[in-house]
């Protein structure tokens, strides 16, 4: 009778969904691989999960037999070391919680349990997801446990740059200092509220895989990179407290130079690895030299580009300057087929360029090199979805169909 009730109620489910973020003070190297603890602390800016957000929904029922994962629609293995560390350690945390005690009310440890998750971005696009798809993870599993704590500690054994999407605004990863990795975790040190004029573009480039992954790039860098220990042990502590100044000042000339700063530095530790790793394209390069064109031409830093490991630029600009950037970035890049959508996400104004600055800044322009632009801000951190006709997951624990 019992087993038929809890079949009847289904399984027991929560949804959540988890926002994308991108360092201006970079993570670049471990000196724990398995508990994943890095060697310098980072910030970061949460993005708006308007425009790139993953949603996970878990389930756990006494009628699973098994454990399972679906991402973007498809069964993925759910064995994977870093997903099995967020859902041992959720478990244990929620043991813990129990004291040991039987609460016949909570839901029961031992059940299997179903995970589905989606992005509302192609992920072929090369965004960083991996933050994003672990910080959801472990939301949606301390929900469904009823979890009330802090768990960018937890997000942090998925992958290291997911403790910071534990939080919105404004998020320093500290290292920490003990061995077991319990003071490294995500701090938030503004709200996406306090910068109401930050925006940020993504320059989605027409691309490739990359060629390394960041796992693999970093601890290969960490072996051989002399700049890498230089940059950990004397530059990002440095750097991280002028970030912090400038964040609380509001300061987008000193933010955005040190940004630039901090990721080409970053870039130069890949050159200084052995064998070398390029993430940085002719293309990148090309972004680069424009925005220091662009700046130029304004006599101050009115954008301040970013890269990751990986193709896309992540432009900086505050509101008053987007509609004349994205202007210039039509111009540069002129769009192959997709005209009417090369702007997406927050709306853009039109801007017209005088004859001055597209001569200063629009040299040599390279067709479709940029697939498409997404404007986008500063957002919130993961948030439940209280509409139980938005679990990706239907009674039967499966993935409902996708329109
Ligand atoms: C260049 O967090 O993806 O984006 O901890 O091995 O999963 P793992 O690496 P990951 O590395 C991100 C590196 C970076 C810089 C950053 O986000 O700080």
């Amino acid at each position: 009778v019992a087993a038929a009730m809890a079949a009847e109620r289904g399984p027991a489910m929560a949804t959540c969904t988890a926002p994308v973020n991108i360092a201006v003070i970079k993570y670049w190297g471990k000196r724990d691989t398995d508990l994943i603890l890095p060697i310098n602390s980072s910030l970061s800016v949460t993005l708006h999960q308007d425009q790139l957000k993953t949603t996970t929904t878990a389930a756990a029922s006494r009628d699973f037999t098994e454990d399972r994962l679906w991402l973007n629609g498809k069964e993925a293995d759910v064995g994977h070391p870093r997903v099995q560390a967020c859902l041992r350690e959720v478990r244990r945390l929620a043991r813990k919680r129990r004291g040991g005690g039987e609460d016949t009310a909570a839901l029961s440890l031992s059940y299997k349990i179903h995970i589905a998750s989606e992005n509302n971005f192609p992920t072929a696009a090369g965004l960083a997801s991996s933050a994003a798809g672990y910080a959801c993870l472990v939301s949606a599993l301390a929900r469904l446990y009823g979890l009330e704590e802090e768990l960018s500690e937890v997000a942090r054994r998925g992958s290291g740059s997911a403790c910071r999407s534990m939080f919105g605004g404004f998020v320093q990863w500290q290292r920490g200092e003990r061995p077991d990795g319990t003071d490294s975790l995500a701090l938030q040190v503004a709200p996406e509220t306090h910068w109401p004029e930050l925006r940020v573009l993504v320059l989605v480039v027409s691309g490739e895989k990359k060629p390394v992954g960041s796992t693999v790039g970093m601890q290969t860098s960490v072996e051989t990179s002399p700049l890498l220990k230089h940059r950990a042990e004397v530059v990002v502590p440095e750097r991280l407290a002028q970030m912090m100044r400038h964040i609380r000042d509001r300061d987008f000339e000193g933010f955005g130079q040190l940004a630039m700063r901090d990721s080409n530095q970053f870039h130069a530790t890949c050159l200084d690895t052995f064998p070398p790793i390029f993430y940085l394209t002719d293309l990148s390069r090309h972004i680069i030299a424009l925005a220091h064109r662009y700046n130029a031409h304004h006599g101050h830093t009115k954008v301040a580009y970013t890269f990751d490991a990986g193709p896309n630029a992540v432009i900086f600009a505050l509101a008053d300057t987007v509609a004349e950037f994205v202007e210039v970035v039509r111009r540069s890049f002129p769009p192959a087929t997709n005209g009417d959508r090369f702007v997406r996400g927050l709306p853009v104004g039109s801007a017209a360029l005088s004859p001055e600055l597209v001569a200063a800044v629009v040299t040599e322009p390279v067709p479709g090199a940029v697939q498409y632009i997404l404007h986008t801000k500063p957002g919130p951190g993961p948030q439940l979805v209280d509409d139980p006709s938005q679990h990706l997951l239907g009674a039967d624990g499966l993935p409902r169909s996708r329109a």
